[in-house]
């Protein structure tokens, strides 16, 4: 909160640096492209009414979730170390306190569990590239398709044989360093990623149902949205660009001197959001020919898009390679989950990165059965919000990552001095960074907090405003 000068001398990572801009771009997009945008963002959307949900998602993402990324990396590059270091240090430089150090924490725990769950949906990814090459959905009808899906998420064997394959080769890139793993492959997966899309893209706008799909998910009708859909909105977009856990400030941590973070972080949102709109672009219109539900839920896209795949031209072939895509995109998101956990523990607890990376693809492994088990076992065992996965996944997008998010962004917004933020953002004190701060200082908390206040009254401030209205 001073405002003298903070004379820091600069850090250098420990962990090596990004080889160039474009290095850090495509990791940073690979981690917040993944299943957020193709499996969750069209489920969520269509359990939400679509339209008025989508609206409030974008809104989100470009008041909340741009100012909070460039937070995060300028903090990442600011202490060169992993979150909780980092926060801990540029915390005492900045006249703040130590403790700030629990938001890296928090944020250790978060990646943890996220893991331990998307492994899980992941695993079904890569378990539908055979059932795709292998020609089980020529032809198919939608309750066909479903019941292969039932199948494989209802038999817990099967979803912990590819969950546990998941994690094994998340622990294998994140042993190796993320650099050195991660580079070569975002590079080519990225783009191939796209081209797909637009593809099937091409397919859906030919189904005959696109207008029905643009219309839902582009017409707000607010009647649709509820309190918690809004919470659900916020959520989505921390967890859809990796924010309020550490990973994006774990890998500004290695960013290069001089290096633009507002462009950066521009690239990485538009890319972000522009998947996610084209993913339900793609799913919608099959949901409505195929007379669908539209709110199916987790299941959505895996009974979905291999009917879409079973009816176009040479879509054994497509559909394969969808599916390869999609583990891909997992792959690198999953990368950054625990990265934050693995740095700490080998620059604070002298911890060889192999080791750290297998300790905690243990705990993740472990927990994850929680989220195997919610298809089968246990998928009558519901509680608070539902089975055990849908608790998880409530309590990270919906508690841990707005709370880690908001942390972050009071962190940049007031506790750093101007200085120090204005000199890593690289931009002087003109127009842009006069918009970040007032993004990050009020626009950001403010809104982090109503929505939280909205969701947990059951409408306290939408009948408010709607009150004032009158
Ligand atoms: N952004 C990733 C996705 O949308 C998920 C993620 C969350 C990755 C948090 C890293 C950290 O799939």
């Amino acid at each position: 909160m001073n405002n003298q000068t903070t004379a820091t001398v600069k850090r250098q990572s420990l962990q090596g640096q990004w080889s160039t801009r474009l290095a850090f771009i495509l990791a940073v997009t690979g981690s917040a492209v993944g299943l957020g945008n193709i499996w969750k963002f069209p489920y969520i959307a269509g359990e939400n009414g679509g339209g008025a949900f989508v609206l409030i998602y974008l809104l989100c993402v470009f008041m909340v979730g741009l100012p909070i990324m460039m937070s995060e990396i300028l903090i990442g590059r600011r202490g060169r170390r992993n979150p909780v270091t980092t926060m801990r240090i540029v915390g005492e430089e900045e006249g703040g306190s130590r403790k700030w150090a629990l938001v890296g924490i928090m944020g250790i725990i978060a990646g943890v569990f996220i893991l331990s769950f998307y492994s899980v949906i992941a695993g079904w990814a890569m378990s539908y590239v055979f059932s795709t090459a292998g020609g089980s959905f020529v032809d198919a009808d939608a309750s066909q398709v479903k019941s292969i899906f039932d199948q494989l998420s209802g038999n817990w064997k099967l979803s912990a044989f590819w969950h546990t394959i998941f994690v094994v080769i998340t622990v294998a890139v994140v042993a190796q360093g993320v650099q050195r793993g991660l580079e070569r492959l975002v590079k080519i997966l990225m783009p191939a990623l796209l081209v797909l899309l637009l593809v099937l893209l091409v397919f859906s706008m030919n189904s005959g149902y696109f207008g029905q799909a643009v219309e839902f998910m582009f017409r707000p009708n607010f009647s649709a949205l509820t309190p918690s859909g809004v919470l659900v909105a916020l959520g989505h977009a921390f967890f859809t660009l990796s924010l309020g856990m550490g990973a994006v400030m774990a890998y500004g941590a290695y960013l290069p001197e001089g290096t633009s973070i507002a462009s950066t972080s521009v690239i990485v949102v538009l890319a972000d959001t522009g998947i996610a709109l084209l993913a339900g672009l793609i799913i919608f219109p099959v949901v409505f020919a195929n007379g669908l539900e539209s709110d199916a839920g987790p299941g959505l896209i895996f009974q979905t898009l291999p009917l879409a795949f079973g009816q176009m031209p040479g879509g054994v072939f497509f559909g394969t390679l969808f599916f390869v895509l999609l583990s891909f995109a997992a792959w690198t998101s999953s990368i950054g989950m625990i990265e934050p956990a693995v740095a700490w523990m080998s620059e604070s607890k002298g911890i060889k990165r192999g080791v750290a990376a297998g300790i905690l693809g243990a705990f993740t492994w472990v927990i994850g059965f929680g989220t195997v088990f919610s298809w089968n076992l246990w998928q009558d065992k519901t509680f608070f919000q539902g089975t055990f996965f849908d608790n998880i996944d409530y309590l990270i997008s919906n508690v841990a990552l707005p709370l880690g998010g908001l942390m972050i962004t009071i962190f940049a917004g007031w506790v750093m001095c101007r200085n120090s933020t204005s000199d890593e953002l690289n931009c002087g004190t003109g127009q842009m960074y006069k918009t970040w701060r007032f993004l990050a200082r009020y626009v950001a908390p403010v809104a982090v907090i109503l929505v939280l206040i909205e969701a947990s009254s059951g409408g306290m401030v939408s009948d408010f405003l709607s009150k004032i209205g009158d």
